[in-house]
């Protein structure tokens, strides 16, 4: 197995269970076009996103790491009716991208793109009493610690939080890792693990986006 045969397998999957995505297929293109990075998660894993939001009856829903809104989009089409996703972007400039990806997309009006540091935001949120079925986490993964404090606060009990890069190449093993990435998400179990509220695994994927891994949590 390689890569390039992870990759070919994703399209396989695309092509069979989800189709053409016109939509998203201009996204990517606009977000490559803005230079933004492309670590968007891989259309199946968006796909699972929006199947995951519809399996928990998913209204209130929050991302953090909004990215160009490829995600976003996806986490929108898992909505129940007038339901809605408050997604949190450091960068102003990938906020202005996403919100034409997300208008785009049609879905608009049931998004609002948060820009700030995510931690200040969750406050925010937490003092306004928001409350969430569930939380898709896909940000600067030194402060996944502490979004996993902030999740457990504002999912409900029986929502689902997802962690995205868990595995990142299997450098999780390795406590001298040279991705400055791997501690905070080394804390990230360790953290879990230390919790009695809530219940999780890890599942490794390959694809386009290489070997990395999905953490799902549910909030007892
Ligand atoms: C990186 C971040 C991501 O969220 C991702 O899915 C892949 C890579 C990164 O910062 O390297
Ligand atoms: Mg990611």
């Amino acid at each position: 197995m390689n890569d390039a045969k992870w990759s070919e397998v994703d399209n396989y999957i695309t092509n069979h269970l989800i189709g053409d995505d016109p939509v998203q297929r201009q996204v990517l293109e606009r977000n490559r076009e803005a230079g933004l990075p492309p670590i968007d998660v891989s259309t199946p894993q968006g796909r699972m996103l929006e199947l995951l939001i519809k399996g928990v009856g998913g209204k209130n829903v929050l991302e953090i790491g909004t990215l160009g809104g490829f995600s976003t989009i996806w986490l929108a089409r898992g909505l129940s009716e007038d339901g809605r996703v408050v997604s949190l972007e450091l960068e102003p400039e990938y906020a202005k991208v996403a919100r034409e990806n997300i208008a785009s997309a049609g879905v608009l009006p049931s998004v609002e793109v948060k820009i700030g540091q995510a931690a200040d935001s969750l406050a925010e949120l937490a003092e306004s009493g928001s409350h969430f079925d569930f939380a898709f986490v896909d940000a600067d993964k030194e402060n996944y610690p502490v979004y996993l404090d902030w999740c457990c606060r504002l999912v409900r009990s029986g929502g689902m939080i997802v962690f995205d890069n868990v595995v990142r190449e299997g450098e999780i093993l390795n406590p001298q890792s040279a991705d400055p990435k791997v501690p905070g998400t080394r804390q990230l179990y360790e953290k879990i693990a230390g919790r009695d509220d809530v219940e999780a695994t890890a599942i490794q994927t390959v694809g386009e986006k290489h070997w990395d891994g999905f953490l799902l949590a549910i909030v007892k």
